[in-house]
């Protein structure tokens, strides 16, 4: 259960940046009127919208009603029977986006493929005849391990193209977490490569794999792709090289006519505590959402070049490189390494080499360029840069404004995109053509979502007033349930607030309806009864120019209740030093007010994350109050990052 726990807001975001003209003008939406005008009619005529939606796809057969909804449980487009590789893929081959770009690769080391539609589509029904030709069939849960590889996108597009579930498990995971989520999943086979580049260094995907499926009873085949060519073993009978079986495969394999409701993915999250939870997602309305919040939110038009910098084992390298364009006929850019591999330059080369007119990334990496310094973006050419997103985490106001100065040339809105792996799509963004943007929030709802933000009993909170943010009503692209756990998707989604999905996240809205994500609700701090967002005292030691990165966390306090333990990491060194610690304190104070000023206050070089950019505050509560064990650590990405800390408190 959470408490009801409530926000104080204490840092004002003043700042409103609207459209300009000469965008507004050339985009889908052009105007809040435009705006209001479609959101109206997709809350009050849902059926009716979301049909036009789906019309713009391939079915084999067309669905009956729209929408069947039992609480917690949808049905969208039910009855209804299509398939979105076909979607995808094969509706573009009869117009001219036959030889259209559908995926530009960039592989770390600095080899390069591109895959027109046609390509695509000739390789996806390859390999789906090669997952068939050892015994894969509609239903089975497939893992995909594999590097960030035109390969692994073939992968999920074939496997969606059978009726194969796939479950995607990010290439940096360790021989434990895979085999937690082969069990859990009971998948039948593991698709993988021999090894995987990172910074330079080859993971051993191959032999994490082995270990992984070493007395796993389900798993019957692996597939492996060879990238790095490191030497490994292949098991007889079990082992086939990706290449072997391609070799004879047919271009010939028409899409299985799937149900709407046919399961298209699980793919693993983090809870704050306990095992991962696999979320699954189904086909025909998880396809309208990506479709249309892409095309949208993107402003996605046929001359665009694309670019989502996200990992495919993350939700968003499923909706936003994957699914979503290519639903759109989009041309979608994919990158194999890491941001600064062989320098920290290497995003803008990308920008710069493919010309990226829409760039997609995290408020995680936008603050560790700001770190790396403006040198290496202003040394690029990004003129052809027209629009900035974000996803993840809040943006912190400095982090925004750099963003949009150093690599927008003020000239690019940027979509501050609110969503979770659970929402399928975006669900609270700016449209980039109609809505002013204030740094900070993710604005608005989009077609078709109900957001609120509700005390624990359901009644909304007016304006300015912090409180839970829930979703009020079903959409299409929305979790179906927990795989194999349909009580834990009750209870963790469907049972704090009556009638409405619950997110996990605390929120405010300020007057013009915008909505301020305050961070996880199990993040708050609270001083003397005051609840403070982590997210405020971070943005506001941000602020500082000499601050690249921090986190906070409330730890126990014999007077105050809780107090603040902040994690900083400073542009330069990264020592231990009480003038500093001093300066920072009366900085916050100055910033936010005394009640917010940290009791404690630690320099590091890094903090840690989850794979996908989320800072643990959880691993930093544990530090800070001297709990000798940290908690569950299976999903953070680098360890080392925990050892440091914790030695420094050991100092
Ligand atoms: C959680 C979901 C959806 C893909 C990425 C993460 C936080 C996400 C924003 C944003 C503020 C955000 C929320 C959310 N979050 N986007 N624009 N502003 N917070 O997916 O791992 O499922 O995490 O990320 O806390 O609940 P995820």
């Amino acid at each position: 259960m959470v408490d009801d726990k409530q926000f104080d807001t204490l840092l004002q975001e003043k700042r409103v940046f609207r459209p300009s003209r000469d965008f507004s003008k050339q985009a889908h939406i052009t105007s809040m009127a435009q705006y209001r005008e479609m959101y109206e009619e997709s809350i009050k005529r849902p059926s009716r919208f979301w049909t036009k939606v789906a019309n713009n796809f391939h079915w084999f057969k067309k669905w009956g009603k729209v929408l069947e909804w039992s609480e917690p449980h949808a049905k969208w487009f039910v009855g209804g029977e299509t398939n979105i590789s076909y979607n995808c893929l094969d509706r573009h081959l009869t117009t001219w986006r036959k030889n259209k770009a559908a995926i530009i690769w960039e592989g770390e080391p600095g080899d390069s493929r591109i895959l027109t539609y046609q390509e695509l589509h000739r390789e996806v029904c390859k390999f789906a005849n090669a997952m068939r030709s050892v015994g894969i069939r509609k239903g089975d849960r497939v893992i995909i391990y594999m590097p960030q590889t035109p390969e692994a996108a073939i992968a999920m597009l074939a496997c969606a193209r059978i009726g194969a579930p796939h479950s995607v498990v990010f290439a940096g995971f360790s021989a434990n977490s895979l085999r937690d989520r082969i069990d859990d999943c009971r998948a039948k086979a593991v698709l993988t490569a021999d090894g995987g580049f990172r910074r330079g260094n080859i993971v051993p995907l191959k032999k994490n794999a082995d270990e992984a499926c070493k007395g796993a009873k389900s798993i019957k085949k692996m597939i492996v792709l060879r990238r790095t060519g490191n030497k490994v073993t292949m098991k007889r009978g079990r082992d086939h090289w990706y290449h072997d079986l391609m070799e004879n495969a047919s271009t010939d394999c028409p899409a299985a006519r799937l149900d709407s409701e046919h399961p298209l993915y699980i793919l693993y999250t983090s809870g704050t505590t306990g095992k991962p939870k696999g979320i699954m997602h189904t086909t025909g309305g998880y396809m309208c959402g990506t479709y249309l919040t892409s095309k949208y939110v993107f402003d996605l038009k046929d001359e665009d070049t694309y670019w989502c910098t996200a990992d495919i084992g993350w939700v968003t390298g499923h909706s936003y490189i994957i699914y979503g364009p290519l639903l759109n006929g989009a041309t979608s850019v994919m990158y194999e390494g890491a941001p600064n591999h062989p320098d920290p330059g290497r995003f803008w080369d990308i920008v710069e080499k493919y010309n990226i007119n829409i760039f997609y990334t995290a408020p995680t990496a936008i603050r560790a360029f700001m770190k790396w310094g403006d040198d290496h973006p202003n040394g690029r050419d990004l003129s052809s840069l027209r629009l900035l997103g974000t996803v993840g985490e809040p943006i912190n106001p400095e982090a925004w404004m750099w963003y949009h100065k150093v690599i927008g040339g003020e000239r690019c809105p940027i979509v501050d995109t609110w969503w979770q792996t659970e929402t399928g799509a975006i669900m609270i963004t700016p449209l980039p053509g109609a809505t002013p943007t204030k740094p900070g929030t993710a604005t608005l709802p989009f077609f078709g979502i109900v957001p609120d933000v509700v005390t624990k009993d359901g009644v909304s909170v007016g304006p300015e007033g912090g409180g839970l943010l829930v979703v009020r009503k079903p959409w299409p692209s929305m979790l179906r349930t927990i795989w194999g756990d349909d009580a834990r998707y009750k209870k963790q989604y469907w049972s704090d607030v009556q009638g409405c999905y619950f997110t996990g996240d605390g929120a405010r809205r300020d007057k013009d309806g915008y909505v301020w994500i305050m961070g996880r609700v199990d993040d708050v701090i609270n001083i003397s009864g005051h609840r403070l967002g982590t997210m405020e005292v971070e943005s506001a030691l941000v602020a500082n120019p000499d601050v690249a990165e921090a986190a906070c966390v409330g730890i126990p306090h014999e007077i105050k209740g809780e107090c603040i333990a902040a994690f900083v990491t400073m542009k330069g060194a990264n020592r231990k030093n009480d003038k500093l610690e001093k300066k920072l304190k009366e900085w916050v104070v100055k910033e936010i007010g005394a009640i917010a000023r940290p009791d404690y206050m630690r320099f590091t070089d890094a903090l840690p994350k989850t794979r996908s950019g989320k800072i643990m505050r959880r691993l930093l509560r544990d530090i800070a109050s001297g709990a000798d064990q940290v908690g569950d650590t299976t999903t953070l990405e680098d360890i080392s990052v925990l050892q440091s800390l914790q030695q420094y408190q050991d100092e």
